[in-house]
């Protein structure tokens, strides 16, 4: 199986993308690190660890920053609910967190598997800048770097960011401009996997899973004025779907540049599809399989649901 190491900041979305890379053997899921983002670190990570335990899973969690690099605080609490979980509760954690920092277990991991490791990041990327500075050689070391994240038309939380890029833009400055080619799958593509209702019942007959974490989540999530209409955007999955199944994905080269300044514009991916080869930093997503995703996405889900 292709390993992947996912930071995450669990979240609604990014629950759904542990059990998708739980549930699909192709993947080997090498570690989870968290970050704050949707909720506050403490949130994000005893979710993880609330998450692996619920989902039968044996991963070490590992804790990440607590803040962006540089700027205060933002969290989606409205979109997430205050526990990060649309106010679900999950039986108590089994197993604690790892010692030390995600920063320092990214770096380790992957400098011990070299070309082997996807690094699949849903959160704010502070861990990851954080990483690349601290281990510049970790940018040769990855076999991929795919994040949910960005936009190349509009933001979800302003009209020009999403919410990733947004919370911290200098993080995410330094993981576009590190070297390597990110795989950006950002809101324009993630807006093609809305669980509709038609959708939400292909989710009946997953047990515990739908009934305890899936549905209530996703009732919750729908709640939000931004889903009302389309049906919630399962976005962090769709990070892991390009770490199964790359073929399920249409994706553009691009130079992609995190204005980090802007009044208004402040944390939006720039993203110039007819930039020369030379600058190109990105591949970005364009257009999704959305039947081959959610079929891939049901079957890993049926998986964790019988163990
Ligand atoms: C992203 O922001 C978070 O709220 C979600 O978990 C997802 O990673 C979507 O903009
Ligand atoms: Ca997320």
């Amino acid at each position: 199986p292709k390993k992947v190491l996912l930071d995450c900041d669990p979240g609604i979305d990014d629950a759904l993308a542990i059990a998708y890379a739980h549930g699909s053997p192709e993947l080997e899921l090498v570690g989870i690190t968290t970050v704050a983002g949707n909720v506050g670190l403490d949130h994000t990570t005893n979710n993880a660890l609330r998450l692996t335990g619920f989902f039968g899973m044996d991963v070490p969690v590992v804790a990440g920053a607590d803040r962006p690099l540089v700027r205060d605080v933002v969290l989606a609490d409205e979109v997430h609910g205050g526990n990060g979980l649309g106010g679900v509760r999950l039986p108590a954690a089994t197993s604690g967190v790892r010692d030390g920092h995600a920063v320092d277990f990214i770096i380790d991991t992957v400098a011990a598997a070299p070309g082997e490791i996807s690094l699949v990041a849903v959160g704010p990327l502070t861990n990851v800048a954080l990483a690349v500075r601290k281990e510049p050689r970790l940018v040769e070391q990855v076999r991929e770097f795919v994040i949910m994240g960005g936009s190349y038309t509009r933001g979800n939380r302003t009209p020009a960011a999403e919410f990733n890029v947004l919370a911290d833009p200098e993080a995410a400055a330094v993981a576009f401009g590190a070297g390597w080619r990110t795989t950006m799958i950002g809101l324009d593509l993630t807006a093609q996997a809305r669980a509709t209702a038609a959708v939400r019942g292909r989710f009946a007959g997953l047990g515990r899973l739908e009934a305890e974490l899936i549905s209530p989540i996703l009732d919750f999530y729908g709640r939000h004025p931004q889903y009302r209409v389309e049906g919630p955007a399962v976005h962090d999955p769709c990070a892991v779907a390009y770490a199964l199944d790359p073929g399920m994905f249409t994706t553009v080269p691009a130079r992609v540049d995190v204005e980090v300044h802007g009044r208004f514009t402040s944390g939006m991916t720039v993203t110039d599809f007819a930039a020369p080869a030379e600058l190109h930093n990105a591949e970005v997503a364009t257009v999704l399989d959305t039947e081959r995703f959610w079929a891939s996405l049901f079957t890993a889900l049926g998986r964790v649901a019988t163990g």
